[in-house]
């Protein structure tokens, strides 16, 4: 199961990346927009804290045919790590079947049903991506979609792997890695959400403090 961050912002990258394994960035226009910084060289410095091994997938913001194959391949220049983003428009279906093709990285996003995502992925894209909470605010159930396409692409035994996004609490989380979700993509909020549970500090805090009861400030290396 692939542990991917949805943000673009630096500083979140460099903590997040520190502390945990993760297995890419994932970016849109959106999360690009809020660092106000040129596009180019956000994906470069991101490059720079993940490091080259470390997939990021960043998104096109063409919607025509010719004009979203002009955009990827030159995204998909920009380092040797990087999967393209493309909504799952028809325009972006069809482009994503000849950037295919030419063996360009896809991630096809904007993902809403369980046949969209299966048909990028017969497409040739490598990742899908449903919106989970997109969809739940609508009234409609994202992690019900989600679990569809997993099963769908599973049984089919497709290569794609789904990559769940747009979360914005940890229980639509849970729930997709009981189900088998290939790969998720959170936010810095969610990631820590993931991470951190008071009675965690609290027992730390309360070792600290017994053992120091009877054995004063120090660690067992300092005698
Ligand atoms: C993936 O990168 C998606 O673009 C992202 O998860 C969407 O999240 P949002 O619905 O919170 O904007």
């Amino acid at each position: 199961m692939q542990l991917i961050l949805d943000t673009g912002n630096l500083k979140e990258i460099q903590e997040l990346s520190t502390i945990l394994d993760i297995d890419g960035v994932t970016t849109n226009p959106t999360i690009v927009a809020k660092e106000k910084k040129n596009f180019v060289d956000l994906i470069k410095e991101i490059g720079e804290i993940i490091g080259d091994e470390t997939p990021i997938h960043a998104q096109v913001i063409s919607t025509s045919y010719e004009d979203i194959i002009e955009e990827a391949t030159f995204i998909s220049g920009l380092r040797e790590n990087i999967y393209v983003k493309i909504p799952v428009t028809h325009d972006g279906l069809r482009a994503i079947k000849e950037l295919k093709n030419k063996g360009i990285k896809i991630t096809a996003t904007a993902i809403f049903t369980a046949h969209q995502g299966f048909l990028a992925a017969k497409a040739g894209a490598d990742y899908v991506a449903p919106y989970v909470n997109r969809l739940d605010n609508i009234s409609a159930d994202g992690v019900g979609t989600v679990k569809d396409l997993i099963q769908i692409i599973d049984r089919y035994g497709l290569s794609t792997k789904v990559l769940a996004a747009s979360f914005k609490n940890t229980q639509q989380v849970i729930e997709l890695m009981k189900a088998g979700v290939h790969s998720v993509t959170v936010p810095y909020d969610i990631a820590k959400a993931m991470m951190d549970h008071p009675l965690t500090d609290w027992s730390v805090d309360k070792f600290i403090q017994d053992w120091e009861a009877v054995y004063g400030v120090g660690t067992n290396t300092k005698g």
